[in-house]
């Protein structure tokens, strides 16, 4: 978590940092702040709460005159939200500043012993410890005293440091945490994402692990932890700066939301050729499908439920035993996983520490794995065996909308190509699949107009302290999705139950007026959710049904009925997730909730 940005060049620094710290906000936001290299030395004004507040309080100090400055935004670990451990932290001596994402997990160790030395500590942060350390070994050079910093380090971290003894000089390094540098003409940056660099430029690069970056106006320099220079070719950001920006919709999300038939066209459009899958490039060739022993979906959060339902459409073509775990579980269950199995990793970010360490504990093991990721050069895209990339774009609310439907539509594609490679679908049977894929967007575009349908809805219960939302199959997988978003966004207590396991348990908690959501989508299920449905309705229960059944509103059973348009039941949680987002975005609204930045979240979790 937390955003991390660095600006060096001939231009004003703060204005740069403040404005690239307003587009990393989404990556933290309990506590914001700034170091500039002035000409009485590093000043540093930071403060507890959102960005707004640090731009007020740098406005009333009467802003930092300086051409080089690191900046931050904080998602807090160590230490609570507060304007001492608001980043960056300056070393004992007041001549090094310290921004970090991460942890560093010996602190405590370094902690004592720089104590020992007589460093005095101003924070509860393990940030704070890499300040004094560098200032302890600073030997004149950055480059060399980084490395000798992070070579005591322990945990991960992306890092910007700032010297008053090396005026227009920024020294980086990552572990584990994203971290990119922006090469700019005369100025250059560092960032932990895209958006803060655009400003000033489209070409990056992102340093490997471990690597030290010299940041100064005139380029960029990267070393390796003994001091051998690397090179990175740099890579251009496709995105527009727009993209970083509301385009007039309230909120992030609800854009994202109605991006979402762009982004699933984007994502399989290109990969479907000639009607089919085409994979190979992926690392996804028939070959392995047709060896494969069992594929292992990996992922947390959203992620998950997407592989949810990619689990249940992959085994139901291919006929192959899928799992779907969640990764912070996966990695230390000794799992069952080895050489001819595959392991599709899934995230938006790409950045997830749990799923990154899932990866690496398959890899180890001699799994294949592929990452399904949105975030190009991300640590998992970089890592795995192959990359198959959602095209969402940039995704910045918090509560993921079009990065899960593209991750839904990847995993289609995937589902057809291995049943192609297995024999268990015909060609035939394939390419009326990929067309009926492809004609997802526009069936998207149809669930969207359901937007004023559904903000009525969302006033009739926003007041509601229980909610359920339930289905079977691919519907419970998507009822998982939608019962997360409504919980992450509106702070409503709120469960997903398969419709046959209310029963043994959880319906004792149903009682007049708990809003029930149910999904019923597969025909062979159907009546079988109904009869789930009437189980709620006798005990009370406001239930909103989403369908593409016929059943039809206005009758004893479901209060609200949402249809759907036809399409294959594999496909369904493409259509029946986009009411359920509008319903939890719009009791949001309602609620008066902070919907792009919901409480005590972050979007990028690089932290166990
Ligand atoms: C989604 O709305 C959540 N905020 C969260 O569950 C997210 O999906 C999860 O943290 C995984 O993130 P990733 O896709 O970047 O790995
Ligand atoms: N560990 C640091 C802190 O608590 C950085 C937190 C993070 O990256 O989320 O301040």
């Amino acid at each position: 978590m937390c955003g991390i940005v660095g600006y060096t060049g001939y231009r004003q620094a703060q204005p740069v940092l403040v404005k690239g710290l307003y587009t990393l906000e989404y990556r933290g936001y309990d506590s914001a702040g700034i170091a500039v290299e002035t000409p009485e030395g590093l000043r540093v004004v930071k403060t507890k709460g959102r960005m707004k507040t640090l731009d007020e309080k740098i406005s009333a100090a009467g802003g930092l005159a300086g051409t080089c400055g690191i900046g931050h935004t904080r998602w807090a670990t160590h230490g609570a939200p507060s304007d001492l451990n608001a980043h960056p932290h300056l070393s004992q001596d007041g001549r090094f500043a310290v921004v970090h994402n991460g942890i560093i997990e010996n602190y405590l160790e370094l902690r004592q012993e720089l104590q020992k030395d007589g460093f005095h500590f101003k924070s509860e942060t393990d940030t704070e410890t890499v300040a004094h350390l560098f200032q302890k070994l600073y030997c004149g050079d950055m480059v060399k005293t980084l490395a000798a910093v992070i070579k005591r380090l322990r945990g991960g971290y992306a890092l910007g440091v700032l010297s008053t003894g090396n005026p227009g000089e920024i020294v980086c390094a990552r572990r584990d945490n994203p971290l990119i540098v922006g090469f700019g003409e005369g100025e250059n940056m560092i960032a932990s994402d895209i958006p803060a660099i655009l400003p000033i430029t489209r070409r990056y690069a992102v340093p490997d692990d471990q690597e030290i970056v010299h940041v100064t106006p005139q380029g960029i320099r990267f070393y390796s932890l003994d001091g051998q220079e690397i090179t990175h070719e740099p890579l251009t950001a496709d995105w527009d700066v727009a993209s970083a920006e509301k385009g007039g919709y309230a909120h992030f999300m609800l854009k994202e939301i109605f991006e979402q038939p762009r982004a699933v066209r984007d994502t399989v459009a290109s990969r479907i050729k000639d009607g089919l899958p085409a994979l190979d490039e992926y690392g996804l060739t028939d070959e392995l499908f047709q060896n494969v022993r069992n594929i292992h979906v990996v992922a947390c959060g959203s992620a998950l439920h997407a592989g949810l339902v990619g689990k249940t459409v992959i085994e139901k073509l291919a006929r192959v035993p899928v799992s779907a775990q969640v990764a912070s579980e996966f990695r230390y269950s000794d799992p069952i996983i080895g050489p001819g199995d595959l392991c599709i990793i899934i995230s938006q970010s790409g950045e997830t520490a749990d799923t990154l360490a899932a990866l690496r504990e398959a890899k180890k093991r001699g799994a294949r794995t592929v990452a399904v990721c949105n975030v190009v050069s991300s640590s998992a895209a970089r890592e795995a065996d192959g990359v198959l990339y959602t095209w969402a774009g940039p995704e910045i609310a918090v509560a993921t909308t079009k990065a899960y439907s593209a991750q839904l539509a990847a995993l289609y594609l995937i589902a057809v190509r291995a049943a192609l490679a297995r024999g268990t679908m015909d060609e035939a049977s394939a390419r009326a699949f990929c067309a009926e894929i492809l004609a997802l967007p526009g069936k998207i575009e149809s669930m969207l107009e359901t937007r004023d349908e559904m903000d009525r809805l969302a006033k009739l219960y926003c007041d509601r302290s229980d909610t359920f939302f339930i289905g079977r199959g691919i519907d419970y997988a998507a009822a998982q999705e939608a019962s997360l978003k409504l919980k992450e966004i509106s702070y409503v207590h709120s469960e997903a139950y398969a419709g046959g396991e209310l029963k043994h348990g959880t319906i004792s908690l149903i009682e007049q007026g708990t809003l029930v959501v149910a999904l019923a989508t597969d025909p062979a299920l159907y009546e079988k959710i109904i009869s789930n449905i009437q189980s709620v309705k006798a005990r009370g229960a406001s239930v909103v049904l989403v369908t593409n059944g016929d059943y039809q509103s206005g009758g004893d059973v479901c209060d609200h009925v949402v249809h759907l348009p036809g399409c294959p039941a594999e496909l369904t949680a493409s259509l029946s997730i986009v009411p359920l987002q509008l319903l939890a975005y719009f009791i949001g609204v309602h609620r008066g909730c902070d919907i792009d930045k919901p409480r005590n979240l972050a979007k990028s979790v690089t932290v166990e």
